[in-house]
């Protein structure tokens, strides 16, 4: 079982998108029994709270159902996780201080972005302080970096249905 662990600020916008995206697109290629994934947030802002209502319709209107709720990433999570995603280069440094803290060295921190030829060090931009385009916007960004993403971790682990 590989296990993938989203992470963005408040973990209400992106990275709950992020995980119902990854969920969708595993269930479709058949493969949901080899994978686990989680979402969470550097912050502690939102802790215990559904996704923020424009994500949640984003996804809607995508086929897409979004259930998670709030919660901060915390020291099990770079033992547990395989796979730690973050969407932008904040949260990647909030969480590489984390993992040096948690003293798990050596640990990789990936970029969610950096899995698409051209974008490497591009964020997903936050879209919480600005209208609802900007969930749109940020969809097809994680769409396109999560079909490369999967493609790349179907080649390392040989992962076929
Ligand atoms: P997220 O968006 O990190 O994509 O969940 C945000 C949500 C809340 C806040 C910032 C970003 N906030 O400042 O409360």
């Amino acid at each position: 079982m590989i296990k993938v662990l989203f992470v963005c600020l408040g973990n209400i916008c992106r990275s709950p998108l992020a995980e119902a995206i990854f969920n969708h697109k595993v269930q479709a290629m058949g493969l949901s029994r080899k994978f686990k994934s989680d979402s969470a947030g550097t912050s502690d802002y939102h802790i215990g709270e559904l996704p923020d209502e424009r994500s949640i319709q984003c996804a809607q209107r995508k086929g897409l159902k979004i259930s998670h709720r709030g919660r901060q990433v915390n020291r099990t999570d770079f033992r547990d996780f395989d796979y730690i995603i973050a969407m932008d280069d904040s949260n990647q440094k909030n969480l590489q201080t984390l993992r040096d803290k948690y003293k798990f060295a050596g640990k990789e921190i990936y970029l969610m972005r950096d899995f698409v030829p051209g974008c490497e060090g591009l964020p997903v931009p936050d879209p919480y302080y600005g209208g609802e385009e900007g969930f749109d916007e940020i969809f097809q960004i994680l769409d396109e970096s999560i079909n490369n993403f999967l493609t790349k971790i179907q080649e390392a682990h040989q992962l076929y249905a």
